[in-house]
């Protein structure tokens, strides 16, 4: 696992927009694993700048979004489908065709989510996926506790989820209690994984995820098992880390010197 440290969150957001933008012009066709939140919203707004400014094409590209609330229709202003809509699809010019979140919504969620298992595979995999992580260690919707093994399914939120995400609905109340999501076996399947946190709130979660033990307890912790894993943090969220010279020596060395790190890559 790779952790980088930087100053703050437009530096995290500049690092990993950079590691997306490399991916997406290498490989014009790639297939992106999107998160939604705050995290990743600086990474989508750099992203569309590129766009933008002529840069950068996601037109070939493809997109699968990690999770989604159950019983919300994608018309909800507060489905992770019109987060995905607003942030992703529209500015970045993905071909909606192309993008996909998982049906909250279906009459069936079991069968949906092995529908979007079958959806991703039949895509390829994906190339890289972009993830936040819960102040609980959370990826994706995967709370404490969720197998390392599990794919797509319904999840309960915990009440500390609900309450964080309390902030984008009305109330505590309004927040579903259950969500569509991603398991942590679909997540280790993608070939890249950089994952972005930002603020005090999340170091704990960090720290557990890059030197804790491997447990369900901080499901983020598996990523130590992925071959390619890279963390991004700033430095409220690296503050409980305990390798920081490290990790710093190691940037400097791979990224700093050589010019590799910031966006829009030269
Ligand atoms: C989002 C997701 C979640 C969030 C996490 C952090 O699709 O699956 O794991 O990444 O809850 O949320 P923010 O970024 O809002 O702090």
């Amino acid at each position: 696992m790779e952790v980088v440290i930087l100053p703050d969150g437009d530096a995290v957001a500049d690092h990993a927009a950079r590691l997306v933008a490399e991916l997406v012009r290498s490989r014009p066709d790639a297939v992106l694993g999107v998160a939604t939140g705050s995290s990743p919203v600086g990474i989508y707004r750099r992203l569309a700048a590129a766009v933008d400014a002529g840069e950068l094409s996601f037109a070939r590209a493809a997109a699968f979004a990690l999770d989604e609330y159950a019983g919300l229709p994608p018309e909800d202003p507060h489905s992770y489908a019109a987060y995905i809509a607003g942030h992703v699809t529209g500015p970045l010019g993905l071909d909606p065709a192309r993008v996909h979140v998982p049906d909250g919504n279906a009459a069936d969620l079991a069968a949906a989510g092995a529908a979007y298992e079958a959806a991703i595979a039949g895509a390829g995999g994906v190339d890289l996926q972009i993830l936040g992580i819960g102040a609980n260690g959370h990826i994706g919707f995967n709370e404490p506790s969720s197998s390392f093994a599990s794919r797509t399914r319904v999840k309960a939120l915990t009440r500390q989820t609900r309450e964080d995400n309390a902030r984008f609905f009305g109330s505590l109340a309004d927040v579903p209690t259950h969500c569509l999501t991603q398991g942590l076996g679909t997540i280790m399947d993608a070939r890249r994984i950089v994952l972005v946190a930002q603020g005090s709130h999340k170091a704990a979660a960090v720290a557990g995820a890059a030197e804790g033990p491997v447990t369900a307890m901080c499901p983020a912790s598996v990523l130590q098992f992925h071959p390619d894993a890279v963390l991004v943090v700033d430095e409220a969220a690296a503050a409980q880390l305990t390798l920081t010279d490290y990790y710093r020596t190691a940037y400097e060395a791979d990224h700093a010197k050589r010019g590799t790190h910031g966006f829009p890559p030269q």
